[in-house]
Formats: C-alpha cells, structure tokens, sequence
C-alpha cells in the first residue's frame, strides 16, 4: 500500500539495515570519509536491528512505498540525559528517491503516537550540524535548536546539534 507507516516486524531489519546504509551514504557524502561510508556492512546493520527489533521497548515504524519499505524512523527515551526533554527521535531515514512524499512525516507522526503511548510528552532530535536538508524538515516540524555538540563517528570528529519540542503538541506537521 503507498503512503502507509507501521511498526516494524522482524523481518523487516534487512530493509532497514538496506535503507540505513544507502541514506548514510548519500546524506552524508562529503561528511564522513568516502573510504567510511564505503565500508558500513549492510549485513552487521540487519543484525544490530534485529537486536533492536526484538527488544520489547523498541518503537521502529517502517514507511512504504508503491516499491515496499522506503524508510524507517525510531524513537523512544532520551539517552543522554538531557535537560528538560524524556523523549527522543533517535533516527529517520528515508531512501532519496522517496523523499518529498510525505513519508518522513508520517514517519514523525508514527514515533510520536510511540512517544505518547511511552507517557513521554516531549521529544529532541540530533542532527549533524552540516546536514542542512535534515535541519529544515526538523525546522519545519516546529523544532526549537537546543544546542551544538562534539560527535565523533568512525574517526571524524564532528559537531552535532539538537531540535526541540517542549510538547509533542508543538510538532507542526
Ligand atoms: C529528512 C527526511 C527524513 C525528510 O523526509 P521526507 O519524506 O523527505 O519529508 P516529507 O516529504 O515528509 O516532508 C515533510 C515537510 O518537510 C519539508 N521538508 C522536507 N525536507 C525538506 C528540506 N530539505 N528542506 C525544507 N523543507 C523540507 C517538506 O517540504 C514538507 O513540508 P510541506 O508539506 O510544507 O512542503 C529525509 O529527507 C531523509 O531521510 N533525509 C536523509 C537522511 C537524513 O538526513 N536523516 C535525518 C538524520 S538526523
């Protein structure tokens, strides 16, 4: 069906783990070394998310397309510890050729109604500082920047910063 979102199954990670790769290789060409984003390992990534995927706590929602399962959003506690916020949006990635079609809000929308069931009544978001399509779609949902910080991925030192909603109601979708 085109334009649905649903929680992830199992055998969903291969698709996951499929999309994870590809979008981190197209987001973040440029970024993170070529050599790097050449050597994520497709199949190490379906078994992380296979992990992930069994963990009863997790919330992961797929999208689809007309061509099967386009992207992928999960969400859930906030890690880190970070003031004032419970909620967290821990990844979204949607294949390129899906982009601009709705699928990363609904995306969104499906990690919240997952925040919600959780009783967590707000959400952050980390993005790469440099990542500036994905700052806009947070900065058209109605994210507030919280802050910049160090991330270090592979060998790369880089900075990350952070959108807010103090409220889930403050999306704007
Ligand atoms: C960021 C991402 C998840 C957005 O998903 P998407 O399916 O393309 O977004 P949608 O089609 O649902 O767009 C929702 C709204 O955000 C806006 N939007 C999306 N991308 C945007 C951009 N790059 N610049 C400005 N607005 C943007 C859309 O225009 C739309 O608003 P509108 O209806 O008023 O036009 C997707 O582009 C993606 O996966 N990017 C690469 C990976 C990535 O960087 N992930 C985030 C890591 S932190």
């Amino acid at each position: 069906m085109v334009g649905l979102v649903r929680p992830a199954e199992i055998d969903d990670a291969g698709a996951i783990a499929r999309i994870h790769v590809a979008t981190w290789r197209t987001a973040y060409r440029g970024m993170l070394p070529d050599d790097f984003l050449a050597s994520l390992d497709e199949a190490a990534y379906a078994e992380r998310w296979r992990r992930i995927l069994l963990e009863p706590s997790s919330r992961v929602y797929v999208a689809q397309g007309g061509e099967g399962v386009v992207g992928f959003a999960s969400g859930g506690r906030e890690r880190a510890g970070e003031d004032g916020y419970e909620g967290e949006l821990y990844a979204i990635y949607v294949l390129d050729e899906a982009k601009g079609r709705g699928h990363g809000r609904r995306l969104v929308q499906a990690v919240v109604a997952g925040l919600r069931e959780m009783r967590l009544g707000d959400m952050i978001v980390w993005v790469l500082r440099d990542n500036h399509p994905a700052r806009s779609f947070y900065e058209r949902l109605g994210g507030v920047y919280v802050r910049m910080q160090p991330i270090t991925i592979g060998s790369t030192l880089l900075q990350e910063v952070s959108y807010g909603w103090k409220t889930l109601d403050a999306i704007t979708y």
